[in-house]
Parts: structure tokens; C-alpha cells; sequence
């Protein structure tokens, strides 16, 4: 394969700005093509503004940078996207599929495109779930995602189009915050308990979630980026997690070390959301194929979290 040049949409994002950061450090700066739908404030290299729908402006940086690795991340989240669900069917679907046909076109190497823990709707078994299963997901999040994992696996057979994905959980992570999804609040927390001593939680005390910490996702994610393609088995996308908590249970974890911490409860539209999910997931395949084994559980992630928020402020004032 040619040396990546690499194009990553959504790059301002929560998992886009670590991942150009783990990408520059191992094909160089210049290697990595950022793009967003706004500017970037502090760039740290190449950056082009890009709404997701304005397919020619992609065609033509495809073209101008010889890129020939996409990361896709650009998309609107399980919660945000009811507001406005012809939106979000636009960014999360119709704009992946003229990137699914662009890809073909310009002699893409491999794809990189983001599914998520919303495929999984309320006919799924909820605990341990398998790769394979009934997904009925009730968000056009869930919807948008799922279609999308379905024409990756078409375009992987019928064009031999190398695209690969994930099954996110809820990603944890202290550099960018995330934004419009139902997870959002295992991320809130910290912030809320180093500022205020105290959180309010959309979601009530026992709804589980799978959750992995930022780094074992950018890990995973360029372990599968790396694989040679006769590992990777599974061309819609992989399921993967590494804990499971609620928001109960992070909440003791935090307390262990900001004793004086309080949780309170005051669920909204997101709980239904959260409840259509599941609780534990088989990430089995992604283990056996191409080596996925997170390092990080929900107490060394606390600790880790708690500590790089902290450095941060200290930054900062
Ligand atoms: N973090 C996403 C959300 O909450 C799930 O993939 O919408």
C-alpha cells in the first residue's frame, strides 16, 4: 500500500482531534488532511473548511492532496439528531454514500467510517450482545448509522472498496468535549465535579452503558486501520467495548476521590434513548481478528480522567 495521505472529516471533533494527533505523530504533519465544517482555532497542520454535503469541494481536495485514506467522522449524535431528523439523515447517510462512490472513483486505499452502540435498538439482547442480532435502533442516529455499516459491507463486496469500521461505545475523553449525544454525561461529570462539587444527570441512577476511554479508542481504531484486510472478518463494522457504568456507579467512582461530590436525577427525552440501547457488549471478534484489548476500566480511567482535567486547568489559570 502507498503511504497514507490521510483526510479525516469532523477533525474538530471529540475523537477527530485525537486521532489527527496520533496520525500526525506517525506519518508527519503534512501526511494529515484536516477538515470541518468551522475553522480550527490552534490548526496543527493542514486544515480545509468542508461541510460533509458539498461533495465537489471533497472531490476536488481528494484530488489536490492525493489523499488516500479517509477517516469519515463527521456526524450529528443520537440526541441532537431528533431535532432535526432530514439532517441528519443527510450528514450521518446521504453524505456517506457519494463519499462511499467518490471513494471507488479516486482509488480510495481504505475508509474509515464510525458506526455506533445506537444501532442497537430495543429488540436487542441487552446484555453481552452479539455481533449479529436484531437491530431495530429507534434514533435516525441509530437509523443513519446502521444504513451506513450496510452500504460499507456492499461496497466492500461489490467494489472491493476496503472500508472498515467500528461499533463505538460512549467515548470518555478530557482534550474535546462531545457534543448533541445521550453518552455525553459520563464526560460531564468530571468537569462538573471538579467545578461545582456537584452534577445533575439527564439519565437516571441505573441505566448501563458501554463505555471506552480515548485512548484505548485510538488504539483500536488504528489497530484496525492496520490490519492486513484478511483479518478483518467483518465489513459492516465491529462491535467493541471496554466497561460498562451508570451513572451511579461513576458517580461513587469520582467520589473516591472528591469525596464531597453529589449526584441528583432529573432524566429527559435522552433516557429513552439510553434505554433502547444495550448493557454489555461481545467484542470477541474484535479481539480474535485484529488484537483489540482495551487497557483501560472504569477505575484507571476515573483516576486518569480526574488527573489530565486537572493538569488542564492548572494550564489554563
Ligand atoms: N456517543 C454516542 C451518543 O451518545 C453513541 O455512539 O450519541
Amino acid at each position: 500500500m502507498r503511504n497514507p495521505l490521510t483526510l479525516i472529516t469532523g477533525a474538530n471533533g471529540q475523537i477527530g482531534k485525537e486521532l489527527t494527533k496520533a496520525l500526525r505523530n506517525l506519518h508527519g504533519t503534512e501526511s494529515v488532511i484536516c477538515t470541518d465544517l468551522k475553522p480550527d482555532p490552534d490548526p496543527s497542520g493542514p486544515f480545509e473548511l468542508l461541510d460533509i454535503t458539498d461533495i465537489n469541494k471533497m472531490k476536488q481536495l481528494i484530488g489536490d492532496y492525493k489523499v488516500t485514506q479517509i477517516y469519515h467522522l463527521a456526524a450529528l449524535l443520537s440526541s441532537k439528531g431528533e431535532q432535526n431528523p432530514q439532517l441528519t439523515w443527510s450528514i450521518n447517510f446521504d453524505a456517506y454514500l457519494k463519499i462511499l462512490n467518490l471513494a471507488v472513483e479516486m482509488e480510495i486505499d481504505r475508509l474509515f467510517f464510525p458506526s455506533t452502540i445506537g444501532i442497537y435498538g430495543p429488540t436487542t439482547p441487552k446484555v453481552n450482545t452479539p455481533q449479529n442480532a436484531s437491530f431495530l435502533p429507534s434514533t435516525v442516529y441509530g437509523i443513519s448509522k446502521l444504513t451506513g455499516e450496510m452500504w460499507g459491507q456492499y461496497f466492500r463486496n461489490r467494489y472491493k472498496l476496503d472500508v472498515r469500521s467500528i461499533r463505538y461505545p460512549g467515548v470518555i475523553s478530557y482534550g474535546t468535549i462531545p457534543s448533541g449525544g445521550t453518552t455525553d454525561f459520563a464526560v460531564e461529570m468530571f468537569f462538573e465535579a471538579l467545578a461545582k462539587g456537584k452534577y445533575i444527570s439527564y439519565l437516571l441512577p441505573d441505566t448501563r452503558l458501554p463505555m471506552v476511554y480515548m485512548p484505548d479508542v485510538i488504539n483500536g481504531t488504528l489497530q484496525l486501520m492496520n490490519a492486513p484486510i484478511e483479518k478483518v472478518s467483518i465489513a459492516s463494522a465491529y462491535n467493541l467495548a471496554a466497561f460498562s457504568l451508570t451513572p451511579a456507579s461513576l458517580a461513587e467512582s469520582i467520589k473516591v476521590h472528591i469525596p464531597e461530590f453529589e449526584i441528583n436525577y432529573q432524566p429527559d427525552h435522552r433516557q429513552a434513548i439510553a434505554e433502547s440501547w444495550t448493557e454489555t457488549i461481545d467484542d470477541s471478534l474484535a479481539r480474535s481478528d485484529w488484537g483489540w484489548a482495551p487497557e483501560y476500566d472504569m477505575t484507571s480511567m476515573v483516576q486518569d480522567m480526574l488527573s489530565n482535567i486537572r493538569i488542564q486547568q492548572n494550564q489554563v489559570s
